[in-house]
């Protein structure tokens, strides 16, 4: 278990287990890859950052994966990874995410991206991810490095 600050000082515990903090979490993000690229969103307040969102009614956290990575960069996903989960504590409540790993195959252009711009293809993250205003907060805190970490060591990636 690895606990750290996010962007907003609230207090974030994240493991690599098998779905450590709920069985059914109500929040998903996804780290895609798409042609050797990393596949992300431009939401239209908190900038770039990998899709993700809530989990609706009558849907697993998978579908909610899928289905958030379609809705918001148009990706067709043809290979779902589970990473790990996070628990962060904040004023507003508190909240438990899947991290998934997902391999896209195909971007559609859409009529709509819901509450962001569309796809955003970048060949590396860059290094100062944390300083750069264009980037959303979720970006910013020890979920993605550690995350990268893990992605890394998956026969998937490449
Ligand atoms: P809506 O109901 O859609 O308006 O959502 P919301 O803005 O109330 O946020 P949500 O329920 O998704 O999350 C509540 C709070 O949890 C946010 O304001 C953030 O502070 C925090 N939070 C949500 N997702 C993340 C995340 O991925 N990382 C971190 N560090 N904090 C998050």
């Amino acid at each position: 278990m690895k606990t750290f600050n996010d962007y907003y000082n609230n207090e974030v515990n994240l493991s690599f287990d098998d779905h450590p903090f709920a069985q059914e979490p109500k929040h998903v993000w996804v780290i895609c890859r798409f042609k050797n690229q990393w596949l992300l969103t431009k939401h239209k307040d908190r900038g770039i950052e990998f899709p993700g969102g809530k989990v609706e009614d009558g849907e697993s956290a998978e579908e909610a994966a899928i289905r958030e990575v379609n809705e918001e960069t148009g990706g067709i996903v043809k290979h779902l990874i589970y990473i790990g989960q996070y628990f962060v504590s904040g004023k507003g409540g508190n909240i438990v995410k899947n991290i998934y790993f997902a391999i896209v195959k195909e971007v559609r252009e859409q009529q709509t991206y819901y509450e962001t711009d569309g796809p955003i293809i970048l060949l590396e993250l860059p290094d100062k991810i944390k300083t750069m205003p264009n980037f959303s907060f979720m970006m910013k805190d020890g979920v993605l490095p550690h995350s990268l970490n893990q992605i890394y060591q998956l026969s998937e990636f490449n």
